[in-house]
């Protein structure tokens, strides 16, 4: 995959995680994003209400779902922060209903 020249890259990128600026570097993912924020969990499970946090930062163990940009249920590892991209913690089960 192409990615633009370092020089042209910007030093960080501004995301809003639960209405807290964080600037993060490039390519870090949405995951990467809230920790950064000083979250230690992204989401409670929808019948304990345990918290969970980023495990594998891969793709596999579903443990950093987020509301990102308003759709929920996103995996955050896999997601690249993007500037002004709001990130919300998942708090039990994502709403059914395809409105956010
Ligand atoms: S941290 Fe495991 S799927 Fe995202």
């Amino acid at each position: 995959m192409f990615r633009p020249r370092p020089d042209a890259m910007p030093a960080t990128v501004p995301v809003i995680v639960e209405g807290r600026l964080v600037h993060v570097p490039p390519g870090a993912s949405a995951a990467a994003a809230v920790l950064a924020a000083g979250f230690r969990g992204i989401r409670e499970t929808p019948v304990s209400g345990s918290k969970r946090a980023p495990y594998c930062m891969m793709g596999v163990c579903f443990d950093c779902l987020a509301e990102i940009d308003g759709v929920p249920g996103r995996q955050s590892c896999m997601v690249e922060a993007q500037a002004g991209m709001r990130i919300r913690r998942q708090i039990g089960a994502r709403s059914i209903d395809p409105t956010p």
